[in-house]
């Protein structure tokens, strides 16, 4: 193996779910967050610097998620004993339903492959991720870039990544407080009924091939669901007032990103009219928040040159 001293990743943020397609949907956006990695000769040495999102929050020891993945990928590959110095340049908030740890997760993994000279595949890297994440629809569209369907069997993840419409984009609104996936997840019933799954199986279907065939005026049908954001509203406050005022603002639809708070606009124009709309409905409910207008990322994870 072909092994560099240092690398720098950078990662895309993602919106997953896409309403209907829970645990199974994600894509990628433009907002990143950085990674720098260098492998050290002092065996115990952890040296982890966090700068931006989650700086004094997120631990900088053992517990950390980037060190986890990079370690993860180290024991795999037998490296042997190494000491790791990270830096961390965080763009994308925490806990905001934006994929700031499949970021990490995906970032370490790639960072860590790519310094001991790649031994692993994307598929192998994908099914590391969904292991470390618990579900694959965050972490497939960090690694992959676009729009992707994932799925997982067993131990292993299939998945399909399908471009988007170009006049696509995407206008997230950020509430000013932090939901956490767990917390999100356990909103949701053990069960549902067979006629909410049928009817996110025609959403998810119908939202899938929208996308596929560029045939944007479907997706008004399509991004509804039944299997977790009616669960999950009454955690955002005003949820969905914001769904509203988005879509009367011009925007397709409206739905959670991921696991929330924040909530996404899928949009081909009125972009700032859409934002200002949803940051406005949220005020009504005394929630301060902002909007960020974002593009489709295309390229997943990706090394670039160290500083
Ligand atoms: N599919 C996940 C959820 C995404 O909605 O809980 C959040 O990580």
């Amino acid at each position: 193996m072909q092994t560099k001293n240092q690398v720098r990743v950078i990662i895309p943020a993602t919106t997953a779910n896409c309403g209907p397609g829970f645990d199974t949907l994600g894509i990628a956006c433009s907002l990143y967050n950085e990674i720098e990695l260098e492998l050290t000769d002092s065996r115990n040495l952890t040296d982890i610097k966090v700068l931006g999102e989650g700086s004094g929050n997120l631990p900088v020891n053992s517990r950390n998620l980037v060190l986890r993945s990079v370690r993860a990928v180290l024991d795999k590959a037998e490296f042997g004993e190494t000491g790791v110095r990270l830096i961390l340049r965080n763009n994308i908030p925490l806990s905001r339903g934006l994929g700031s740890s499949s970021a990490a997760i995906v970032g370490g993994l790639v960072a860590a492959n790519a310094i001991i000279g790649n031994p692993f595949n994307k598929d192998i890297l994908l099914d590391m991720a969904t292991r470390l994440e618990g579900h694959p629809d965050n972490v497939a569209p960090a690694l992959h870039g676009g729009f992707t369907i994932s799925v997982q069997q067993e131990q292993r993840v299939t998945c399909l990544r399908l471009p988007l419409p170009s006049e696509l984009r995407l206008v997230v609104c950020i509430p000013d407080f932090g939901l956490s996936t767990r917390k999100a997840r356990e909103a949701i019933p053990g069960s549902v009924t067979h006629k909410d799954a049928v009817y996110n199986v025609g959403r998810t279907a119908l939202l899938v091939g929208a996308i596929a065939s560029g045939r944007l005026e479907y997706l008004s049908d399509a991004l509804v669901d039944k299997l977790h954001q009616p669960y999950r509203a009454a955690l955002i406050p005003g949820m969905l007032d914001v769904f509203e005022a988005g879509r009367e603002a011009g925007a397709l639809g409206v739905v959670m990103s991921g696991a929330g708070p924040s909530l996404m606009a899928y949009v081909v124009e009125n972009e700032e009219t859409v934002g200002e709309a949803m940051v406005k409905a949220f005020a009504k409910h005394k929630i301060s928040s902002r909007y960020l207008s974002l593009e489709v990322d295309y390229n997943g994870a990706r090394i670039t040159d160290p500083a």
